[in-house]
């Protein structure tokens, strides 16, 4: 009888019991008449002995001179090591090669350094890499954790379309699409549906891909991603602040609960992490410029920087390296940001909008803003930003029947996710990258 099926997670409650293990062979060291294959399932990673005279002759002929990734089902005794990787060894018994890798056209990423252009050429391969494997399952609990805290705070999960009319983000980003001989597009951001749900519903959320022709390479943008929208009524810029620090802080929370091993693999340094907690600081955009101008003043920052601009990169790190927290900057010129923002009624040049910038100098991982709830400013905008009325009827109207105060943000999955991992770049957050002009594969 074969043993009990288990994953490489579950060793340690089979301590002592003979299992069976289903994976890929990552590497082979040989010794004399031992061989140590580690073998990876998905689930991480655990080191096998072989001793040639426990096992069948056939046994050991298929593990020696094994190739990397060659798929197999081993079985054995687990025993606990405190020297391996994952605190337990597999005492090998037997083993069946369910595909050889050929020697003539070996797996093509070897344990040893890669470059960058290489790995994402083969990216669905890269993908099982543990470093990876740590990533995707890292970012599989922000989304567990970002549904979980919405679902628990009685936001109900509504799914806007992805194919769309109109632009909601500006029209310079929209990836057209030939829907029947008429002109459509891939949403930018399920927002403006999500306020027609919020008026329903009352507190609402969309979790789903979103699209930007984005013409900027940059380790922070890509042209597909995945975002979460909360959107709810009556709600106001301060109320979806609160909601903000309280949903990013859990988020946080969440991952170094239950994904600590994986960021430890990451190299992750956890200290920044452990820092975060509510209430995050807030500034005004005058106070942020205040900032930029004074850095500027010190050498610290090479430009000046003009009022009344948005921030780029540069002014983004700059600005939240001041601080531990995610940094909140409200009330940005409204010239700069979306049409759908209310203005401050204390200074209506501003529009009552946030951007959450992360520590560490990942940026903006969040915008949201207060919206228009009047008609008349509503439409005169429509008109202000050349956007064709007739597709924002239907928006219009909820202005018209039951306007409230309602507010709503975004938060790009994989921005977040490359600022809990400690990435580099946005590229390795997802499974499989789109940037401009390429896609991986
Ligand atoms: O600031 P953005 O453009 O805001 C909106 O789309 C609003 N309609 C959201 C809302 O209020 N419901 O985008 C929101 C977030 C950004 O903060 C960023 O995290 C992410 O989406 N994002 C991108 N992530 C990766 N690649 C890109 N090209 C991104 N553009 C935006
Ligand atoms: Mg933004």
């Amino acid at each position: 009888m074969q043993a009990p099926i288990v994953t490489i997670s579950q060793l340690g409650s089979h301590e002592g019991q003979s299992v069976t293990i289903r994976g890929w062979l990552y590497n082979l060291r040989e010794s004399g008449k031992l061989l140590f294959p580690i073998i990876r399932d998905g689930s991480g990673l655990v080191q096998g002995v072989v001793v040639k005279s426990k096992v069948a002759p056939e046994v050991w002929d298929a593990l020696k001179g094994l190739t990397q990734e060659s798929a197999l089902v081993i079985s054995g005794q687990v025993r606990a090591d405190k020297r391996a990787p994952g605190g337990y060894e597999l005492e090998v018994e037997t083993a069946e090669v369910v595909q050889r890798v050929s020697e003539s056209d070996p797996y093509p990423i070897t344990l040893k350094e890669h470059g960058v252009d290489f790995l994402m050429e083969h990216r669905h391969l890269w993908m099982r890499s543990p470093r990876q494997v740590a990533i995707l399952r890292t970012r599989a609990e922000i989304i567990n954790s970002v549904r979980d805290y919405l679902n628990q705070n009685g936001y109900t999960l509504a799914d806007p379309p992805i194919l769309t009319p109109a632009a909601c983000e500006g029209t310079t980003t929209l990836f057209p699409v030939d829907y029947f001989e008429e002109q459509a597009f891939l949403t930018q951001s399920g927002q403006l549906y999500n306020e027609a749900a919020a008026m329903a519903l009352g507190k609402v959320y969309s979790f789903g891909p979103t699209f930007r022709a984005e013409k900027s390479k940059t380790r922070r943008h890509l042209t597909e991603f995945w975002m979460v929208e909360p959107e709810v009524a009556y709600y106001t810029l301060d109320d979806i602040m609160e909601l903000a620090e309280n949903f990013v802080t859990y988020i946080v929370k969440r991952c170094l609960d239950r994904r600590r091993a994986d960021l430890e693999i990451m190299g992750r340094d956890l200290g920044p992490l452990e820092k975060i907690d509510t209430p995050f600081p807030r500034i005004s955009y005058d106070d942020a410029v205040a900032m930029l101008h004074e850095g500027h003043a010190k050498g610290e920052l090479e430009s000046k920087f003009e009022y009344g601009n948005d921030f780029g990169s540069p002014d983004e790190t700059y600005i939240s390296s001041k601080f531990e927290r995610p940094l909140m900057v409200h009330r940005y010129p409204a010239a700069v940001k979306a049409f759908y923002m209310e203005p401050d009624a204390s200074d209506p040049t501003k529009a009552l909008c946030v951007d959450v910038l992360a520590p560490e100098g990942y940026g903006e991982i969040i915008g949201g803003s207060q919206r228009v709830s009047s008609y008349e400013l509503l439409l005169e905008r429509i008109h202000q930003h050349q956007l064709p009325e007739e597709a924002f009827r239907w928006y219009l109207d909820l202005r018209k029947f039951g306007g409230v105060p309602h507010s709503g943000f975004g938060m790009g999955i994989e921005r977040a996710v490359a600022w809990i991992c400690g990435l580099e770049h946005v590229r390795e957050t997802i499974p499989f990258p789109r940037m401009l002009n390429r896609m991986y594969p």
